[in-house]
């Protein structure tokens, strides 16, 4: 069927003889790329939007070849190792080109965090979350949500001592839920302890179902924003302007100034990125665990198990609760403190009162609650690598509080602060 837009470019040749049998194929390269006016001021920070689609295809292909060499098998080989661990050591020694592969896909997972944790910062600065773009933000949320259950389904594959009690560790605190825990824990393992029942699932969500949402998600996230416009580093409406034609004067068209400045992002990441999978693939025991180069063992717990260090901030407030109280007990708060720690992010849209949605004209409330709220984060990171002291145990308790603190006040400090006022049109 034939496009009914009068001012659609008449195509010819090879083109156009396409364009009569898929004219869709044009019209979403015009609609998404070619006439996708998006504001001409964009900076550094709107390269991670781009990046994570990078990252996300780099997971997908990567992913796809270590599939053909995996084996989700946890029974023991005739050498005694379990034979999902011995398939990944055979990726990384035998396979051509294997070790490339299986740290593009273990160091993509850590890159994949950093950017998408940029990603959201960027939103948090520029008030991005904020009116019309309330469903972007949202999308973006469950896209987070499934990200963490990737990289947590991901992690046991290996079959390593980390992986294993890392699980462990995840799997037991559904069996906090008062009623149903016990019974919920038992069905995610699929047996009464970590085995083959859970390898083979993880493997199953890891492969296909998680990615295959997670995709969905993502063509929703980019079409719900395409819908809208996107926002900018001055927070404001580019739409408000347009000339004769309708196209909004302070944009520019997606293809081919933002493509060429993305593929210019892209170059310089990949070049960090690959400094970092030949040089320091491991990164530190920060991106792979030393730990998990020891093959699963049911009966020899690691006297220190910490998870990745993008789930770190959430392990440590999950942590920092130790008291019981209202009937409940401590590690159901923190279970319960760290669903809520994540899925706070979500009411951002409405947390947030000010006139303004940009760092640029917000006052300095909002700027000094931002910058707390980061450094919290980070040392809530930075603990939740260590073993619990008592006084580590206080500090992430202070910056769990002010973790929460930087959302539930929200409304109070970003009616009060002051202000400045927003340009009319973009500036730099
Ligand atoms: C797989 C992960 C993700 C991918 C591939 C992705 C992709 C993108 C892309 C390509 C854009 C447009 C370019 C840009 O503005 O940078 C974008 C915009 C946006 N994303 Fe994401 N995103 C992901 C995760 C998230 C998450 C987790 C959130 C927040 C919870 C989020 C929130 C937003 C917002 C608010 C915008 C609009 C920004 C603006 O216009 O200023 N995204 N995303």
């Amino acid at each position: 069927m034939a496009s009914t837009n009068p001012n659609r470019p008449v195509q010819t040749g090879l083109l156009g003889w396409v364009d009569d049998r898929f004219p869709s194929a044009f019209d979403f390269y015009r609609n998404h790329l070619a006439e996708y006016y998006a504001p001409k001021n964009f900076n550094f920070w709107y390269f991670f939007g781009s990046l994570a689609l990078l990252v996300l295809a780099n997971q997908i292909i990567t992913g796809i070849f270590l599939t053909m060499h995996f084996k989700p098998d946890a029974s023991l080989n005739a050498s005694g190792v379990p034979v999902a661990f011995a398939s990944v050591e055979y990726i990384m020694r035998d396979v051509p080109w294997g070790w490339l592969i299986r740290y593009m896909h273990s160091t993509g997972a850590s890159a994949f965090f950093i950017v998408v944790y940029l990603h959201m910062f960027r939103g948090m600065m520029y008030g991005s979350y904020r009116k019309p773009r309330e469903l972007v933000w949202i999308f973006g949320m469950l896209i987070f949500l499934l990200l963490m259950a990737e990289g947590f389904f991901g992690y046991l594959l290996p079959w390593g001592q980390m992986s294993f009690w890392g699980a462990q560790v995840i799997i037991n605190l559904f069996s906090a839920i008062p009623w149903i825990g016990p019974d919920l824990s038992l069905w995610v393992r699929g047996d009464y302890v970590i085995g083959d029942a859970t390898l083979n699932r993880f493997f199953a969500f890891h492969v296909i179902a998680v990615p295959l949402a997670l995709v969905g998600l993502v063509v929703a996230h980019i079409l719900a924003l395409h819908d809208v416009g996107s926002n900018n580093p001055d927070g404001i409406e580019i739409k408000k302007h347009k000339d004769a034609n309708g196209i909004p004067l302070d944009g520019v068209a997606f293809h081919p100034y933002f493509t060429i400045k993305d593929i210019m992002g892209s170059v310089v990441f990949l070049m960090v990125f690959s400094i970092i999978i030949f040089f320091l693939p491991e990164g530190g025991g920060y991106f792979l665990e030393y730990n998990n180069f020891i093959p699963a063992d049911p009966f020899k717990t690691p006297p220190h198990i910490a998870p990745v260090w993008y789930f770190t901030p959430y392990y440590s407030i999950l942590r920092a609760n130790t008291v019981a109280f209202f009937g409940v007990d401590a590690k159901l708060w923190g279970v319960i403190m760290m669903g809520a720690a994540v899925l706070i992010f979500t009411l951002l849209p409405w947390l947030d009162r000010s006139p303004v949605k940009s760092i640029r004209y917000k006052g300095p409330i909002f700027k000094t609650a931002l910058a707390i709220f980061v450094v919290a984060f980070l040392i809530l990171g930075y603990l939740g690598i260590l073993p619990p002291t008592p006084g580590r145990t206080a500090v992430s308790q202070i910056c769990t509080v002010l973790y929460f603190a930087f959302f539930l006040l929200m409304p109070v400090y970003t009616k009060i602060d002051k202000c400045k006022p927003e340009p009319d049109r973009v500036t730099k």
